[in-house]
């Protein structure tokens, strides 16, 4: 199912905030990573200004640079109002304010809009949607998905989830997402049967604390593991 424009509300994150939701080591990024589901984040420009090589893969590369501001200027007040709506729901220490926040996500979908075309001309973005994507076995060590798993759960099933996540783990060794909490800021209802799922197919599933927390409690990834 293709995904269309209007149904997405763009919404950026770092490196820096890559880096602390997923845990992630100055070794780790020097690794073999794919970003599945990255959206306008600003992880993959800023890794390709370290000279390091990732690959983002989302629907939204298949609409150019314009095309994403574009909806990006359309929705992106609301995304702010909707946070001083339910401010209690997020920890105010990383951001100070909705504005903020909205301001840091507005530079980090700049920053990544600016690196599309040479990103794709590159092969760094890439076109596709899970549950299926097209990249061999083994092709990286670490996959990742943020905001978009366990997030959606009211949306995506858990048939999704797992045939989603053995994807990923036949891509990579190991795979790592967050949040593990839905919109409603609830824990996902597919964590256990999701779980129990890549246990039976042979995979290690663990819950880690992450040094990350903006959703109130949502301070855990799951890495899923071959070992
Ligand atoms: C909330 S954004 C998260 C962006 C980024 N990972 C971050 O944390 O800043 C969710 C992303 O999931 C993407 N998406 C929607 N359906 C998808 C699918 N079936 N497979 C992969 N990505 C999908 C959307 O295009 C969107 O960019």
């Amino acid at each position: 199912m293709a995904v269309t424009l209007n149904q997405v509300a763009p919404w950026g994150r770092t490196l820096d905030e890559y880096r602390h939701l997923f845990d992630l080591t100055a070794d780790d990024l020097e690794k073999r990573i794919v970003g599945v589901a990255d959206g306008p984040a600003s992880f993959n420009a800023e890794m390709h200004a370290l000279g390091r090589r990732v690959i983002s893969v989302d629907p939204l590369y298949a609409f150019t640079a314009e095309q994403i501001a574009e909806r990006v200027h359309d929705t992106w007040r609301n995304m702010v109002d909707q946070l001083w709506n339910d401010l209690d729901d997020y920890v105010w220490t990383r951001f100070a304010t909705p504005n903020q926040l909205g301001q840091h996500r507005l530079h980090a979908m700049q920053t990544f809009g600016a690196d599309l075309p040479l990103g794709l001309a590159q092969g760094r973005y890439v076109v596709g949607e899970l549950p299926r994507l097209d990249f061999g076995d083994d092709l990286f060590d670490i996959a990742l998905c943020s905001h978009f798993l366990f997030l959606y759960s009211a949306q995506l099933s858990g048939d999704f989830h797992v045939a989603a996540l053995l994807e990923m783990a036949r891509m990579a060794a190991e795979v790592r997402v967050f949040p593990l909490l839905d919109l409603n800021c609830q824990p996902s209802v597919h964590i256990a049967p999701v779980s129990a799922a890549l246990q039976a197919a042979g995979l290690t599933v663990e819950i880690q604390p992450v040094p990350y927390e903006f959703q109130r409690g949502g301070n855990q990834m799951m890495r899923i593991s071959r070992t």
